[in-house]
């Protein structure tokens, strides 16, 4: 099956935050999951160039606005590239393809009756790229996510009927799954309530835009062309620009994983545009939380911003993976604390898995000829270990289906905690000094070796350098995941290689 996902395009005024690496890294673990279960995965990220608010950074900047969105969506490539991120495609929305769709986008929904001339009046909040409509917001001209004053306008724009699609957008935030979680559905549910307004989708006196067929001083409003990024960004190369190929591309998406501000954007505005082109509508759009750090908002008036880049220089790409997806809920709020961030890389990666791992392969190398033991009763499916991969599987596939990080991580986890008990209990250091526990021993360090190589398969779509690392040092046949996470694929006798460390403890000195 074909499973096309996205994270946001994200707006080229400013270098990545931490907020666009956790939505990136997030859909990067997404993508290798499918990719393992065999899902021919079209992952997409990409940037948004257009609109007022990088005309502006880049006038500040003293450069054209081209020259600003080359530079900034180059760091964000390479960033990505940094950050080993498994993405497919990289959709700029200045490519010139890019236009190419949005007028064809265009000129369907117009074809539809679904365009009309209006009058535009009100609070506008040009880091949001968005109008304010909420009243509190309107009598007090400021924005309660950015807190800078909003600017009126009053203009004649083009607007899309999104009135006509009441009914159908109802129904649609009805169906089970497609938004999620709970909570952003209901949040989506109350707003429809209220009753669908048409929205404004061009601009005038704004030259940073992609321009309006047939409407000369229009230029189209950055979210409806940024949106369209999405299918713009599954043409191959060589595609002739048409709207009807994305079909054989991976259109519809199966999942759209956004921050709860966009979630109206992308729940409401898009699914309607999308019916109104004629074009299937995506399976499921996840609205996630927001990250703060030691309990406060990031920003760079409070000096608190996180580099990636320079949490991934300090720290390595895994670390911060495993915090970020196995300690936040995903869809709830999170909080970067920087003591908890090591803790629980140090207790969970470094001490639980890595010294099972690095331990268990020492002892079977000194009694067994540096070669995987033979399996004796550990070979059969009765195992205790056995039975205990057995339900973390199951526990682990259940937990990505509801995009469950900190779920498929801990089933991952509770398996090598499973295995140092089994470890403990067994003690194969004093059965060696007995007569006759040979066997024993032998079928044991087999049992944690092999629960070891399970958890490290389970652990590949989280942080795949450290299985890349854990799953060289034990050696199995190459295989397609299904078999991969079956009991009993360690290799008997082959050779087991001198253990080296699969994740290195974190020693912070300082805030980062
Ligand atoms: N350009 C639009 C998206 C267009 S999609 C067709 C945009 N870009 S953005 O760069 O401003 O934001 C990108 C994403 O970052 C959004 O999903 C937003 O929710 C997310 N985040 C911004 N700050 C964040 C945190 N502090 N924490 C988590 N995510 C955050 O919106």
């Amino acid at each position: 099956m074909t499973y096309t996902l996205t994270t946001p395009l994200y707006y080229v005024n400013d270098r990545a935050h931490l907020g666009s690496a956790y939505t990136t890294l997030a859909c990067d673990a997404i993508a290798r999951y499918h990719r393992l279960m065999g899902d021919a995965v079209v992952f997409i990220t990409g940037c948004d160039e257009h609109g007022q608010k990088i005309q502006r950074t880049a006038e500040a900047a003293g450069l054209s606005p081209q020259a600003h969105c080359d530079l900034v969506s180059a760091s964000y490539q390479e960033l990505w590239q940094n950050w080993q991120i498994s993405n497919d495609r990289f959709i700029r929305t200045t490519d010139p393809r890019h236009r190419r769709i949005v007028e064809q986008f265009f000129a369907r929904v117009e074809a539809n009756g679904d365009i009309r001339e209006g009058r535009q009046q009100g609070w506008y909040c040009v880091a949001c790229e968005e109008f304010k409509d909420d009243p509190a917001e309107a009598q007090e001209p400021s924005c309660a996510i950015h807190h800078k004053p909003l600017e009126w306008r009053d203009e004649v724009n083009l607007f899309f009927r999104l009135s006509n699609y009441q009914e159908q957008i109802e129904q649609l935030i009805r169906r089970p799954g497609f938004i999620a979680p709970e909570s952003r559905r209901r949040e989506v549910e109350n707003f429809v309530a209220q009753g669908l307004r048409d929205f404004s989708i061009s601009r005038v006196n704004l030259p940073w835009g992609i321009p309006v067929p047939g409407h000369g001083g229009h230029t189209f409003y950055v979210w409806f062309d940024a949106l369209l990024g999405y299918l713009t960004a599954l043409l191959n190369n060589d595609d002739h620009v048409d709207l009807d190929a994305v079909s054989e591309r991976g259109w519809p998406a199966q999942l759209h994983v956004i921050g709860k501000d966009i979630l109206r954007f992308h729940a409401v505005y898009w699914p309607a545009m999308l019916l109104s082109a004629g074009l299937p509508l995506p399976e499921r759009v996840f609205g996630h939380g927001f990250l703060t750090r030691e309990g406060q908002k990031m920003g760079k008036s409070l000096g608190n911003v996180l580099d990636p880049q320079l949490l991934l220089e300090r720290c390595g790409s895994d670390a911060v993976r495993w915090y970020l997806l196995r300690d936040i809920p995903f869809g709830d709020d999170g909080d970067f604390q920087q003591q908890r961030f090591v803790d629980l890389v140090n207790s969970d990666l470094a001490n639980t898995i890595g010294n099972l791992l690095n331990r268990t392969i020492a002892m079977a190398r000194r009694w067994f000829d540096g070669a995987v033991p033979d399996p004796g009763e550990a070979a059969g499916p009765s195992h205790p270990l056995a039975v205990a991969a057995g339900d973390a599987c199951s526990t682990y596939h259940v937990a990505w289906q509801r995009l469950d990080f900190r779920a498929a991580a801990e089933a991952a986890l509770g398996l090598a905690v499973a295995a140092n008990g089994y470890l403990n209990e067994q003690a194969p250091w004093s059965r060696m000094k007995q007569e006759g526990q040979r066997e024993q021993v032998s079928s044991d360090l087999y049992a944690v070796l092999e629960a070891a190589r399970l958890v490290a398969q389970l652990l590949a779509p989280l942080v795949p350098l450290m299985s890349d690392r854990m799953l060289a040092q034990l050696p199995a046949a190459p295989a397609p995941w299904p078999d991969q996470l079956r009991w009993g694929a360690l290799t008997v006798g082959a050779p087991l290689p001198e253990p080296t460390p699969v994740m290195a403890r974190l020693e912070l000195e300082g805030q980062l």
